[in-house]
């Protein structure tokens, strides 16, 4: 999907995603001292919003100006504050380095997703983390949700080769519990995490 797409898709008053983090940011970043970051295809804002509360001075990037305009609203109606920069994530980079970077659910192509990621590592100062969470390839036969298109989905595999040289503190596919009208559903998630040496 374009920016257009993305624009029209953000365009109802309500959140089209939840309002509150993803369940592995909460679980695995609640605990990293604060520091400056930047949430590469924020969306509607809901983990820069929440890293914000905990501390962090955070940039949510997007290329849809609709979600962005979402998040500040979001980040308004929580009390706190974020930057908002429009950009595409495979070309945009941030003026200095970061202490985390975090990419939830930017399912780009295939070779769209190296890039990002391979920027993202570059973005991180000494002792800086990457937090990836996608919808991962094996989902599209196996789990709940999440796009139906393998080429736009990650692997744990591909993640950790994009990140050479940083060191790689989770890599799994991880388990997302979905409350669905139909019982609990289970979505598989590639979930990365990795710091670069001090
Ligand atoms: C599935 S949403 C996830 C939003 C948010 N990260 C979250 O977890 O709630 C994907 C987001 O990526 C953005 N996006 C997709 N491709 C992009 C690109 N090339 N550059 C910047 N943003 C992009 C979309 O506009 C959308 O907001």
């Amino acid at each position: 999907m374009d920016s257009t797409q993305w624009d029209e898709r953000y365009s109802t008053s309500e959140l089209i995603w939840t309002g509150q983090a993803n369940q592995f940011v909460e679980r695995h970043l609640a605990d990293l001292a604060p520091g400056t970051a930047i949430d590469l295809g924020a969306g509607e804002g809901r983990n820069a919003v929440w890293l914000a509360q905990r501390g962090w001075s955070v940039t949510a990037v997007d290329f849809s100006q609709v979600g962005l305009d979402k998040a500040l609203r979001l980040a308004a109606e929580h009390d706190v504050t974020i930057t908002v920069e429009r950009g595409d994530a495979t070309t945009w980079s941030p003026p200095g380095s970061v202490d985390l970077v975090v990419l939830s659910y930017l399912q780009l192509p295939q070779a769209q997703q190296r890039i990002v990621v391979e920027h993202a590592a570059s973005w991180l100062a000494p002792g800086g983390t990457v937090f990836v969470i996608a919808h991962d390839r094996s989902n599209v036969t196996d789990g709940y949700g999440g796009p139906p298109s393998a080429d736009v989905c990650y692997t744990v595999s591909d993640t950790v080769d994009a990140l050479a040289g940083l060191d790689v503190t989770t890599a799994e596919i991880a388990e997302r519990r979905v409350d669905t009208p139909d019982g609990v559903r289970v979505a598989l998630d590639t979930l990365v995490i990795a710091r670069r040496p001090t």
